[in-house]
């Protein structure tokens, strides 16, 4: 039985295409009015697993459920449920936005006084009011996206799959769907959302995952995610000038000795690399690191210390992946 907080929940969920697991003993739980936000490269499955949900497409084996309900034994309930944003935009060009709206507002069976209402507030909130006679094929890439949003709110859905709801938008237009992406979740909407843009998850999401060849790689909140990789709140040491091979050999090996990490050096940028100390022992190696550079003359432009973004705690995941997997 599934706990009432649990929205969206996956039991070994998977799906094989030509002898292929593309989605392979998946096991996701999204909880009630949580934005989750599932990354992964070209061909991880992501696409797989959000047609599966959406019962656009049959499991392989596995199971899932949607506020409670088997979707795949009652689908046409389950459809009730939830709104899809595909990863391609599912509009009608040669109709209007209205008349868009009103064809999936009649697919709901929406009486046309609601219908009505609904629609003139969607359009408005997805600043598309003045547009509505005109045809949808006429709309921008980002026009059109706020449409098929638009679309999948109509039944005013408590769950919404978005496949890379902001793919190819301009940054403004990614900000307003982000906005109401926030207006969602403060309504209590469950979202679970696909994306390339490591900003927008972190930025949108309370957990993330990673999903790799199928399998659920890394989950957590960003904060988790961070601290899962080690290594990677640093200290960047940027020189003035280039050093020698033997120089630059003496002073890796003195900075190691002085940090008590094995430091990294970045050709392109001329920046040591070491890994930052635990907080309390923060001071006392930066205070170690600057007495000793000055006293051996070897100037810097640039002393950081950093926190990772997702992007750096991405490519750090994947580097160890691939390093465990040979
Ligand atoms: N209809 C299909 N027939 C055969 N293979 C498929 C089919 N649909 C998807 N696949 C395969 O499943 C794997 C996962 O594809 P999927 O579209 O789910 O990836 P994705 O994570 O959404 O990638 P992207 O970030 O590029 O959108 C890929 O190897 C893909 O080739
Ligand atoms: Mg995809």
């Amino acid at each position: 039985m599934q706990s009432k907080d649990v929205t969206i929940e996956t039991n070994e969920l998977s799906k094989v295409f030509g002898g292929r697991a593309c989605v392979d003993r998946l096991n996701l739980k999204v909880q009630a009015g949580e934005l989750y936000a599932l990354l992964g490269e070209n061909g991880a499955g992501k696409t797989t697993t959000i047609n599966m949900l959406t019962t656009l497409l049959k499991p392989t084996s596995g199971s899932f459920r949607i506020c409670g309900f088997d979707a795949m034994k009652d689908p046409e309930q389950a459809k009730r449920l939830f709104g899809i944003v595909s990863q391609d935009v599912a509009i009608y060009q040669e109709l209007t936005a209205y008349e868009n709206l009103k064809f999936i507002a009649d697919l709901h069976g929406i009486a046309k006084a609601e219908a009505n209402t609904r629609i003139m507030d969607l359009l408005a909130k997805a600043g598309l009011s003045e547009r509505l006679n005109d045809r949808a094929g006429e709309f921008s890439g980002g026009m059109q996206r706020k449409l098929s949003i638009a679309g999948a709110l109509l039944h005013t859905p408590r769950v919404l799959f978005m496949d890379e709801p902001t793919v190819g938008l301009d940054p403004a237009s990614r900000r307003q769907i982000w906005a109401s992406l926030m207006d969602l979740k403060k309504m209590g909407v469950t979202i679970l959302l696909t994306t390339h843009y490591l900003e927008e998850a972190e930025l949108l999401a309370d957990r993330i995952g990673i999903i790799s060849q199928g399998k659920l790689s890394q989950e957590g909140t960003i904060d988790q995610l961070r601290r899962k990789v080690r290594g990677i709140r640093g200290i960047a040491i940027r020189l003035n000038k280039r050093l020698g091979k033997a120089e630059l050999e003496s002073v890796l090996q003195e900075i190691a000795t002085l940090s008590g990490s094995k430091p990294v050096y970045d050709h392109v940028r001329n920046t040591i690399n070491i890994t930052q100390p635990p907080d309390a022992e923060l001071v006392g190696v930066l205070r170690k690191l600057l007495n000793w550079l000055d006293a051996n003359a070897i100037s810097f432009s640039r002393l950081a210390t950093s926190e990772a973004n997702l992007e750096e705690v991405f490519l750090a995941i994947a580097r160890e992946e691939e390093s465990n997997s040979q």
